[in-house]
């Protein structure tokens, strides 16, 4: 059978045969053969925005996979900077690899004194976290200016360790920053995830105890987060860097479409749902509304998950391993009577609506210590490389500049009046 798709004008009859490759047909063929003739997609739920070799998703199976790997064989084997350099550098580290690339990472981290002082400093003092780190993201490109000169290799080499290596150091400093606590420095001994919690959580002068099963959950949490092909500010990292801007302002970019609720800021909005929730009683009642249309149920629902999220589950799965050592959550029977009731409801059975990443990751952070506030930039540090790894990619394939057509609505042709005839 041909691998063909026929597109025939009936207007004049016109056709073309078009080859379908790995899924896709080329939209090049179809502007061939209707120019000024647009696809009308304005969620891109039908058109592929990139070729990519970096993360495979199939949303019916509930398959993900980071440059071949599963990511169940991922998340319980290899640590975040293993993840990230599989991501901004094509492969799994080897040992001497690992080493060198956790040097270069720590030797990054700190931060210029005057970020502290002036960039920082200046936020208000309940200024949201996630408003702090898109903006302090922004601000670190007028510290690199050199990071202007997105074509140079080495250049992009070096600005994708910087942005990892110091968003961390950015986001515990945001935190520290809103709770009034003097700043602490990145420590080179530590590994990148409890350098985090020590810069996060540490007081006084006694060197901070670091569990080793939250750390091992919040490193796993990361590598969870790190990659997932081409979602909302994935592809907002891809638009705005086709611009050819800089890094920083792109991943700023990135940063800033993730904070919205329908996108990585749905941790924090599904702890607010939680605790509005307040009791195991008010369940079905709020369940509900849910299919009334009053809200959404937050942490359900995906794009492209037609099935159980894989992240979710192992989310779920860490998140019993926490509250070992926290003590339970009091929102956790909650939330699983919320999963256990749109299971078995047909509302969600036919929508195909199950727990994503958001629905059992803010009950982690929150029993860890986190504020809500720091959820989606928990997030952030977990995508940062994944924004990088397709920023390089994309400006390794020349593509051009991204610039979709539109269907005008407005209207016609007319005449400016005078401002009297307005
Ligand atoms: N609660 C209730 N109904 C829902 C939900 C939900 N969470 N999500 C989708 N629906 C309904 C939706 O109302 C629609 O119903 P109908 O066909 O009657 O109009 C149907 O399901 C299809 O939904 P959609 O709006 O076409 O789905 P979408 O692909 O445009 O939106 C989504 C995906 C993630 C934005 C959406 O499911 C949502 O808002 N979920 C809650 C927010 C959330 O948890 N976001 C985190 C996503 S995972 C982390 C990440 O990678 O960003």
């Amino acid at each position: 059978m041909a691998e063909t798709i026929t597109i025939t004008d009936n207007r004049t009859g016109e056709s073309i045969e078009v080859p379908l490759v790995d899924g896709t047909v080329d939209a090049k063929a179809w502007r061939g053969l209707l120019p000024g003739i647009w696809f009308d997609d304005p969620s891109f739920s039908a058109t592929s925005g990139a070729d990519s070799a970096i993360t495979f998703l199939d949303g019916d199976a509930g398959l993900l996979r980071y440059r071949g790997y599963p990511i169940e064989q991922l998340a319980g084997s290899t640590s975040f900077l293993e993840v990230a350099h599989l991501l901004v550098r094509g492969e799994l580290p080897n040992g001497p690899q690992l080493k060198a690339w956790k040097s270069e990472i720590s030797e990054a981290a700190p931060i210029h004194e005057n970020f502290h002082k002036r960039i920082l400093e200046g936020f208000r003092d309940d200024a949201h976290a996630m408003g702090v780190l898109v903006s302090s993201i922004a601000a670190m490109s007028t510290f690199w200016p050199d990071s202007k000169n997105i074509e140079d290799p080495d250049q992009r080499r070096y600005e994708i360790v910087r942005l990892i290596a110091k968003m961390p150091t950015v986001a515990a400093s945001a935190y520290r920053r809103s709770e009034g606590l003097p700043y602490v420095l990145p420590d080179p001994d530590l590994d990148y995830t409890s350098n985090f919690l020590a810069m996060m959580f540490k007081t006084g002068d006694a060197p901070y105890v670091v569990d080793p099963i939250l750390r091992d959950a919040m490193d796993m949490l990361f590598v969870l987060h790190a990659d997932h092909e081409q979602n909302c500010s994935t592809t907002t990292a891809r638009v705005v860097g086709s611009a050819h801007a800089d890094p920083y302002v792109t991943v700023s970019a990135a940063a800033s479409a993730l904070y919205g609720p329908r996108h990585g800021g749905a941790n924090e909005a599904v702890l607010r749902m939680l605790t509005q929730i307040g009791k195991y009683e008010n369940v079905d009642a709020f369940m509900d509304g849910v299919k009334a249309g009053d809200q959404k149920l937050m942490g359900f629902g995906h794009r492209v998950y037609k099935n159980y999220d894989p992240r979710a589950r192992i989310v779920k799965d860490t998140a019993h391993r926490v509250f070992d050592v926290t003590g339970t959550n009091p929102l956790l029977d909650i939330a699983l009577k919320l999963e256990e009731v749109a299971l078995a409801d047909p509302y969600f059975i036919d929508r195909k609506l199950y727990p994503n990443v958001d629905f059992y990751s803010g009950l982690i952070y929150q029993s860890m210590g986190f504020p809500v506030e720091m959820f989606t930039v928990l997030f952030t540090i977990g995508r940062t490389p994944g924004w990088l790894a397709h920023w390089d990619e994309m400006l390794t394939q020349n593509s051009r500049i991204a610039r979709p057509r539109q269907r005008y609505t407005g209207p016609a042709d007319r005449d400016v009046p005078t401002i009297d005839e307005r």
